[in-house]
């Protein structure tokens, strides 16, 4: 008789490449494709997945189901957090429909909580699907495709202490990835993953990155490649530190204005090119759709870890239910411009635990009262939804003297979390 029980354990090495790797492979790849060559591939890429978790659901002997975490950090309103990305999620087609990776997320988010990461997010290719394991959704970069006319008009701007320098990333990796880690401890949402699975980037050297310094500092950087003349530059993520490094990356583009007929590459979701000069002309080619061009989505893991984010001057208690990760009653306090999170205990006496600076704030009795879903929870952490929406998306309860201290809390924010995976 076959084995039908289904075990979940975490694979490493060698055993991916006939368990994780093949899964995957049909899920997300071209295939079918000649194995050797195929094996040779993935054996080189283990070296940059090593920090990565990846679970295999089993059942019997058969690998059925799969999902990776990575383990990133991430800046959530001004402290940079241990985070989880959820990526490679794929289940053998026979196998589809049984909960596979509904049990795999399960054990995944709890494994990585237990070893100190807060938040988790990642790209769906259904919001619906990871909704069901408490995730919320995020705004969407903005993919720009932007037209030479008018960049002329930026050319002789004076940029005091600029300057620009063109690498091959292999060569430029390390000041690319200085810049990358910076932006990191000042965007909101911003996540870098382990510096091991980046130098992939810098090993496959297949990428010009122009570097913009003002006072030798790099201030912008944009990785692309080319596609011939006459055709578009292709740009990844257009990253500047204010005016200089925008206006230095825009001044480099002109110097292409007669070589390509388009530049493509992508802004924070906040991003607005409209004014950047006169007679811009660009079109916004974002789109949501299923399964390829989803936005991020992000969840808490751990309530007490969000404590010391920076946050407005309020208290409240929130009850967060439905979650086996955040589930408790908590007292959040903004009183000293960080956030302090106390475990209400629970009446059958359950310790409650603090985190933060202080002492405890009691039970929180009397406080605005809130009712979040894992949802609810993450769109105020993240800023991505007001309160009321919040309730109105079926988030939460909040009467409109907890939603005022969650608004003052959790001001409105715009994660953009730069690394795809
Ligand atoms: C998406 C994918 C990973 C889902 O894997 P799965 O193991 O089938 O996932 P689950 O079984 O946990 O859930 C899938 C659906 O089956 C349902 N389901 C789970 N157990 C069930 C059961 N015993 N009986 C009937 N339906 C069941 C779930 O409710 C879910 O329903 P939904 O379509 O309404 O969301 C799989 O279809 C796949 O590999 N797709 C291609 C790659 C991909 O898209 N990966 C995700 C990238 S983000």
């Amino acid at each position: 008789m076959t084995d039908t029980s289904s075990t979940i354990r975490r694979v490493t090495g060698e055993e991916l490449l006939a368990t994780a790797y093949p899964l995957q492979d049909y899920a997300f790849g071209a295939t079918p494709v000649a194995a050797a060559p195929q094996a040779d591939g993935w054996r080189r890429s283990l070296a940059y997945r090593e920090d990565n978790v990846t679970l295999v659901s089993f059942t019997g002997a058969e690998a059925s189901a799969t999902a990776v975490g990575i383990p990133m950090r991430q800046h959530v309103r001004g402290r940079t957090l241990p985070m989880l990305g959820v990526s490679g999620v794929a289940t053998h087609p026979a196998a589809r429909r049984q909960g596979h990776v509904a049990r795999l997320l399960t054990r995944l988010h709890g494994e990585m909580r237990d070893s100190g990461h807060v938040v988790s997010t990642l790209y769906p290719y259904r919001m619906s699907f990871y909704e069901r394991a408490g995730y919320v959704g995020f705004p969407k970069p903005r993919s720009i495709r932007l037209f030479p006319d008018g960049l002329h008009r930026i050319r002789h701007a004076e940029v005091p202490g600029g300057e620009l320098s063109l690498h091959r990333i292999g060569t430029a990796f390390d000041d690319y990835h200085r810049f990358i880690e910076q932006l990191l401890g000042e965007r909101h949402g911003f996540s870098v993953p382990p510096r091991r699975s980046v130098t992939e980037l810098r090993d496959s050297d297949s990428h010009w990155v122009i570097l913009a310094r003002q006072n030798d500092e790099v201030a912008g950087a944009l990785l692309y490649r080319t596609n011939g003349f006459g055709h578009e530059l292709q740009g990844s993520r257009f990253l500047s530190r204010g005016l200089a490094g925008r206006v230095l990356l825009l001044q480099w583009l002109g110097l292409h204005a007669e070589q390509y007929s388009a530049f493509t590459f992508e802004l924070p979701p906040d991003g607005r090119p409209d004014l950047w000069y006169t007679d811009i002309r660009y079109t916004d080619e974002t789109k949501i759709a299923s399964p390829l061009h989803s936005a991020p989505m992000g969840r808490v893991l751990s309530v007490e870890g969000l404590a010391g984010i920076s946050v407005g001057s309020s208290r409240v208690r929130v009850e967060v239910v439905d979650d086996p990760f955040v589930a408790g009653t908590w007292v959040l306090d903004g009183t000293t411009g960080e956030l302090e999170v106390n475990s209400v205990p629970t009446r059958s006496g359950g310790a409650g635990s603090g985190s933060g600076a202080g002492s405890g704030s009691g039970t929180g009795s009397g406080l605005p009262t809130a009712t979040l879903t894992s949802h609810g929870l993450a769109a105020l952490v993240y800023g991505v939804l007001d309160p009321a929406e919040v309730a109105l998306q079926g988030y939460g309860k909040i009467d409109a003297e907890a939603a005022q201290a969650l608004r003052t809390l959790f001001p409105p924010a715009t994660p953009y979390l730069f690394a795809s995976f």
